[in-house]
């Protein structure tokens, strides 16, 4: 196994190339996410935004670059890739939570299949996790019982029942009804304060300016400019993200 001995960036994404066919879709990308660090990345439809948290997550193979997490080199597959991708959780737009299992079992099921731990832990930490996350008194339904909200605070609870030492989220409210996304952004921007280290796809400027250290602009496959939040929604340096923010704007 090879170890960054220069890294000390929780996160690092080293020149990594990826082509779908004739799309370049990630180009030459380098990212370094301090532990503790919030970073929002924003930008176009199609930029490449999903592909690369993806790709941190090796759910996507890359072509050439390397990727570290907490200076440990993902491998390419085995049993250390397994290990290594327990360390970053994820959570998605939609959330794929196991429709026939119940709240409280969706959120033991990994930590018991795949870390070993015995069903009395993983229920007890299950349903601390559950509480924190607002829905503690839910437990016992079955997702369809759940607003899409509630869905998505459980979707958190149990990426966060991996004890993951990043958490990557991909839009994970745009597939809300308006008046749930505050009880996702709250929970996230909670998760923030707490000292998570967090790469979070959004277009909710409201949780970039609230909770990210660092905003970075993706287009058409490359990191285009970053800055802090402030700095970038109100003075963005490149055309592409001017134009991409008055979009969002008049939205
Ligand atoms: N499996 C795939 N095969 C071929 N092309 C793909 C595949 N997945 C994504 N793409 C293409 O790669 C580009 C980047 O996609 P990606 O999903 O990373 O964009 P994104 O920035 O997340 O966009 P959005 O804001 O719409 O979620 C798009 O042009 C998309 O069509
Ligand atoms: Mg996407």
């Amino acid at each position: 196994m090879t170890t960054d001995t220069s890294a000390t960036a929780l996160v690092s994404v080293k020149g990594v190339n990826k082509h779908y066919g004739q799309l370049h879709v990630l180009q030459n990308i380098n990212l370094d996410v301090s532990k503790g660090e919030v970073v929002v990345v924003i930008g176009p439809s199609g930029s490449g935004k999903s592909t690369l948290c993806r790709a941190i997550n090796r759910l996507e193979t890359i072509e050439d670059g390397e990727i570290f997490i907490d200076g440990k080199k993902l491998p390419e597959e085995g049993k250390e890739l397994a290990r290594l991708r327990a360390d970053v959780g994820m959570v998605f737009q939609s959330f794929n939570l196991f429709a026939h299992k119940t709240i409280l079992e969706n959120v033991t099921l990994g930590p018991m299949k795949v870390k070993g731990v015995d069903k009395a832990t993983a229920e007890k930490e299950a349903m601390a996790l559950l509480e924190r996350v607002g829905v503690g008194h839910q437990a016992p339904k079955l997702p369809a019982q759940l607003s899409g909200g509630q869905q998505q605070r459980v979707a958190i609870a149990r990426a966060l029942a991996m004890k993951p030492k990043v958490m990557l989220f991909d839009e994970p409210t745009s597939a809300l009804d308006p008046e749930m996304i505050n009880e996702v952004l709250d929970v996230m921007v909670q998760l923030a304060k707490e000292g998570m280290t967090m790469i979070v796809v959004t277009h909710e400027m409201g949780f970039a300016r609230k909770a990210a250290d660092r905003v970075v602009f993706m287009a058409d496959g490359q990191i285009v400019e970053q800055a802090k939040p402030e700095e970038f929604f109100t003075n963005p340096q490149s055309s592409r993200a001017k134009d991409f923010l008055s979009k969002l704007l008049t939205h």
